[in-house]
């Protein structure tokens, strides 16, 4: 049986292309590329700084990655537009489903954490501006143990907050590194599938749930008696 619920932060609950907006407004019609690079680029650097035992606070993985995303694309950018962007990036929405998908697992009894790999810091505010700070007992950030999703260090930091077997929490991502990385270290995991393109890795592995939406998180919980 299901204890906690764990949510993945920046795209599960937090739309991270909703900074496409800003990026157009500094470059153009590069913006879509610039983006894409960027995310991919911001989780590259977080796997190599993993590898290399090499920390540093998320924020840093994204800044390196910007940088590299507008030389990759040929894009030039001044010191105030990637402060603007930053800032644009520390302030994203939440996805339309989350607050009401939140309030149901919460009615339903379950203990609610955030877990990422953004500094506890950086997390709280976010989840303030977005609304949905007060849906999570507590902020459970990789900072604690100077690593990075998929480390199993960051997952055993996760089990210890959350003070149950890891059987017992379920990690719901976006990103299927996260739900590799959880089920690897014992968790219960649900696939959340922002983009329907997306494909899961053909590691042998599958989510114990997959879904679209959070809107039906709480009743799958209930029917797969996880
Ligand atoms: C997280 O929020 C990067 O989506 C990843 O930890």
């Amino acid at each position: 049986m299901i204890n906690v619920v764990a949510f993945d932060i920046y795209g599960t609950l937090i739309d991270t292309q909703a900074v496409l907006g800003k990026l157009t407004g500094v470059m153009g019609e590069q913006a879509p590329s610039v983006a894409r690079t960027w995310r991919q680029k911001q989780l590259e650097y977080s796997f190599r700084r993993g590898l290399m035992r090499d920390y540093c606070d998320f924020s840093v993985c994204t800044r390196d990655a910007l940088l590299f995303s507008c030389r990759e694309n040929g894009v030039a950018i001044s010191p105030a537009d990637v402060e603007q962007l930053m800032q644009a990036y520390a302030e994203l929405e939440a996805f339309p489903d989350v607050h009401a998908g939140l309030q149901a697992l919460a009615e339903s009894g379950l203990r609610l954490n955030a877990f990422s790999n953004g500094s506890h810091e950086a997390v709280e505010r976010l989840l303030q501006r977005a609304g949905i700070r007060d849906a999570f007992a507590d902020v459970v950030s990789v900072e604690a143990v100077r690593s990075f999703k998929p480390a199993p260090e960051v997952y055993a930091h996760l089990v210890a907050v959350c003070g149950v077997p890891a059987e017992r929490i379920c990690l719901v991502s976006g990103n299927p590194f996260d739900v590799l990385g959880a089920a690897h270290a014992g968790l219960r995991t649900a696939w959340l599938r922002r983009d329907p393109g997306t494909q899961f890795d053909p590691w042998g592995v599958e989510p114990d749930i997959t879904l679209e939406s959070l809107d039906g998180l709480a009743s799958r919980l209930r029917e797969t008696r996880l």
